[in-house]
This record gives C-alpha cells, structure tokens and sequence, in this order.
C-alpha cells in the first residue's frame, strides 16, 4: 500500500516530526510505502511527488519547517477531485494523509466526500483549530515569544520605557495570552475582546506608578473599540484573507501620546513559526503522525487525529471545521486580574 503525505498551509514547526513518524512506524510496523507530495495541494494537483522513505526522514523531528515545502493552494482550482483521483491512480497511491489547518482541511473534506481516501492532521500555530486540545508548533510559538518579551523587558526596564510586543494570532489570542502570561505582561490585547484606548492607558500608568516599565502583549487580529477590521495595510494573502501585522505600531504612539512615557513596539512576525520544535511539540507532532497510519489502516477517512486531555483520539474534519476555538471569555478575565 503507497500513501502520499502533504503538507499545506503556513508551516509550522512540528511538520517534520509528523511526517517522520508516519513514515517510520509505516515501514516498520506495516511494511507501507510513502511519497511525498511538494507544496502542499499543488503537488498533488501537479502529481510532483518526491520519493519518502528512512533516508529522507532521518533526524528531522528537530528541523524546522517541512522538507515536503508548503503552500495554500487550493486543489479545487486545480482540478478537484477528478485531478487528484488521476494522479493517485498514475502514481499508484491508495490515499493520503493531509497536514494542514482550516483551509487544508476544508478541501480535503471536499475530496472525501467525492470519495478520495483522506485522513488529517491538524496544524495551525494559533491553536485556533476546533476539536483538539492543541496543535503542534503553537507550544514553540509562545516559548519564541515568551523569551522575546523577557528580552523587551530589561531593555524597557534600563530606559524607563512601554514596550509593545506584537504577536501572531489572525482570529484567536492563544499566543497573546499564553505568552502574555508566561512573561508577566501588564496588559494582553486578543482579537476576541475589544478594548478602549482609555483602559489600556489606565494599565500602563498603573504600572508605571509602581515604577515598572509596562510591557505590552497584543495579537496582531486585535481591534481597538473604535475599529470595525484587523489592521493591514499589506494586501491580501493568497486565500484573499488580508495580510495582518502592524497593530503593535499603531498602539505605541497613541500610548506615548497619552502618557508621555516613551513607547517602542516590536513586531515578532515570523520568527514565531520557524526554527526547532520545543520538546512538546515533537512529542505530539510524533504522535499525531502514528496515530495517522492507524488511521489510514483502520479506513477512517474523513477524520483527523486530534488530542483529548492527553489521548489521540479522531475526530470528523466537520467538526473541525466552521467554527474556530477562540479564547473563552473566563480565561481572558482571569489572565486580566493581573493586568496593570
Ligand atoms: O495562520 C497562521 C498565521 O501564522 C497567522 O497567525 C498569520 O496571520 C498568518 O498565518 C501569516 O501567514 P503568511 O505566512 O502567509 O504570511
């Protein structure tokens, strides 16, 4: 039996520690082969596999990124199922296993109901993904950024300055408030919560006046109460979503305006999805990609592997689909106890 792996979507790291994990326990435990579809979607669309066996994956749970390459290519404006039925069948490939977050995992739905052989992964560093606990690479994500923040602080300490830290999290604010909290943030700003510029100057004078330096957390989705969007200001992505990231900038002069305290704002931007896993993130990374095969031999198509308190479990793509999992209300209060 051949199984053709994808990756698609932003990357992550973790990518390689999944596609690792299949391929061994595959071949070792099953005697299965693998190929590996480059760039996501549009690998498979374009039947451009690479060959995926123990050379290919040695070592790599570690690496960063995917060796597969990614990209948000949407197999519908490349043929549907009809193509992918095609290239499966030329390249003598039984089904595939798709790692890959909302958008990945909306058009491989479409394909399995048009009866192509799918199971998922899921993957998104903002951990907005419904139906699981958590994905892989948004652990790494809030240590990058937790350590960035400890490092703004000293240098906002030596100067007497508001730093503003700028995280990712188009819809949801995990990253915002895990890393917030881990670096004892005087205020965390999240897309699900607007707030008014009057309380966020209030949280920096009440920090100020216990002679800290504030710092700052917001997720770039944030909306202040006076915007109707997230801000962007460099176009559209190739799903047609806007390009988020800047908030963090707006923020820093209406702060310092309003308090006089010199304000700096740094965005975090990518450095957030690259680089090595944390530990965490292998492990489960590890074992979504052995659950997978289980998957794939047990016939679950249609199901993505998903984490339950500490189980794998499988769970149907609807489920997580079309709703995404924000941060709920109690958490945000509790984190903002401390605020100020
Ligand atoms: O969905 C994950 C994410 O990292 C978002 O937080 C961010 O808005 C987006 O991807 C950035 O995408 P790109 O890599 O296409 O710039």
């Amino acid at each position: 039996m051949s199984i053709g792996i994808l990756t698609s979507g932003g990357d992550c790291p973790g990518l390689n520690a999944v596609i690792r994990a299949a391929v061994l326990k595959g071949i070792t435990a099953h005697d299965l082969e693998f190929v590996g579809f480059r760039n996501g979607w549009k690998g498979v669309v374009e039947g451009d596999t690479i060959p995926l066996g123990r050379p290919q994956v040695m070592g790599i749970s570690k690496q960063g990124g995917t060796i597969l390459g990614t990209s948000r290519t949407n197999p519908f404006e490349g043929g549907g199922a009809e193509r992918v039925a095609e290239v499966m069948q030329e390249q003598g490939i039984d089904s595939i296993i798709a790692i890959g977050g909302e958008g990945t995992l909306a058009a491989a739905k479409r394909l399995t109901d048009a009866g192509i052989r799918i199971v998922g992964v899921p993957k998104t560093v903002d951990n907005d993904l419904s139906a699981t606990d958590y994905t892989f690479g948004f652990d790494t994500a809030v240590q990058i950024a937790t350590e960035a923040m400890d490092r703004l602080r000293t240098t906002g300490d030596s100067h007497g300055r508001c730093m503003v830290a700028e995280v990712m999290g188009r819809h949801v604010g995990w990253i915002a408030l895990h890393s917030g909290m881990a670096a004892g943030a005087h205020a965390i700003l999240i897309p699900e919560r607007k707030t008014t510029m009057d309380e966020l100057t209030e949280w920096v004078e009440s920090a100020r006046s216990r002679g800290r330096a504030p710092l700052i957390v917001v997720a770039e989705g944030f909306k202040l109460d006076t915007m109707d969007d997230a801000h962007s200001e460099r176009g559209l992505d190739a799903f047609g979503r806007p390009r988020l990231g800047g908030i963090g900038d707006i923020l820093a002069p209406e702060i310092e305006a309003r308090t006089g305290m010199e304000t700096r704002s740094t965005t975090l931007g990518h450095i957030q999805r690259g680089g090595t896993p944390s530990a965490y993130d292998r492990v489960l990374a590890t074992r979504y990609g052995m659950a997978a095969i289980d998957s794939v031999l047990e016939g679950h198509w249609g199901r993505m592997v998903a984490l339950r308190g500490t189980n794998i479990v499988h769970v149907p793509f609807e489920d997580a689909l079309g709703r995404l999992k924000t941060v709920p209300q109690s958490r945000y209060e509790e984190a903002a106890i401390l605020f100020g």
